[in-house]
């Protein structure tokens, strides 16, 4: 059993909008800071994921399920809850989820999800025995999700820990993947990375279109069929923690970075 041992919010850091991908679904890009040096901070972006729901209700009274957290700064924590009223929140990825413990006490009652066996470790340290926040349910393959997300189901990538997870939406577009590390599409360096974050990212192969996460499926030992298995499910769409959305033929987009697993070395 991990000891919680809460820390300071994490402040807001430089945001986009948050846009509308489709009808009820939005994605804002943000920067995730990683303290690689001591004065000289890394960064880099990251997506939050937003699914709106009137489940029949008028518009004006949506639930909202954020997924992939970001903390937005006031003028866009005001816009998100122009949206509507907060839920649920979704972590998909252990190296994610710093901002949860924000919009867990910002939204008291919202319902926060994580992936089983990807704890809240702090500055990445998979190994450590604290953790800075622990979810409300864990979400594994069998879960049963609430009736806010009718028509979304759930996929565990199975390999050893931190575990990441895809939450599958159908959808009159088609299939959309909201993914957390394990789907990416960082085609370039965005105004969110800093000197360091480019020069760094770059190097350690995040820099590239559609590919499965490069530091998530070496740190978890991602076996290449467990990623196969995803291209079964011929996806439409890919809404990632991490690049721009992919939106159109995704699962052939992502074929040659999953078939070629296990070949890179
Ligand atoms: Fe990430």
């Amino acid at each position: 059993m991990n000891t919680v041992v809460a820390r300071p919010h994490p402040p807001s850091l430089p945001h986009g909008e948050i846009e509308k991908i489709f009808e009820d679904v939005y994605m804002v890009t943000g920067t995730v800071e990683m303290k690689m040096l001591p004065f000289m901070p890394m960064t880099f972006s990251r997506n939050m994921q937003v699914i709106r729901n009137t489940g029949g209700r008028d518009d004006d009274e949506a639930d909202l399920i954020l997924v992939n957290t970001v903390r937005l700064d006031d003028d866009g924590l005001a816009a998100l809850d122009g949206l509507g009223a907060v839920k649920h929140i979704v972590r998909l990825a252990a190296f994610h989820g710093m901002d949860d413990p924000f919009y867990k006490a910002r939204y008291p009652q919202a319902t926060v999800w994580a992936v089983d066996d990807a704890p809240y470790f702090p500055n990445f340290e998979t190994k450590s025995k604290e953790v800075y926040f622990q979810a409300d349910k864990r979400l594994e393959a069998s879960s049963e999700l609430p009736a806010i997300l009718a028509g979304v189901s759930f996929v565990v990538i199975e390999s050893e820990k931190p575990k990441d997870g895809i939450l599958v939406l159908e959808r009159p577009e088609g299939k959309v993947l909201i993914t957390g590390d394990s789907l990416q599409n960082m085609d370039e360096c965005d105004a969110y990375f800093n000197y360091l974050g480019r020069l760094c990212m770059k190097m350690m192969g995040f820099i590239s279109p559609c590919q499965v996460g490069p530091a998530w499926k070496k740190v978890a030992n991602v076996q290449p069929k467990e990623m196969r298995k995803l291209l079964d499910l011929q996806f439409d769409h890919v809404l990632p923690a991490h690049g721009r959305p992919v939106l159109g033929q995704a699962w052939k987009r992502y074929e040659a970075s999953i078939l070629g697993m296990g070949e890179e070395n």
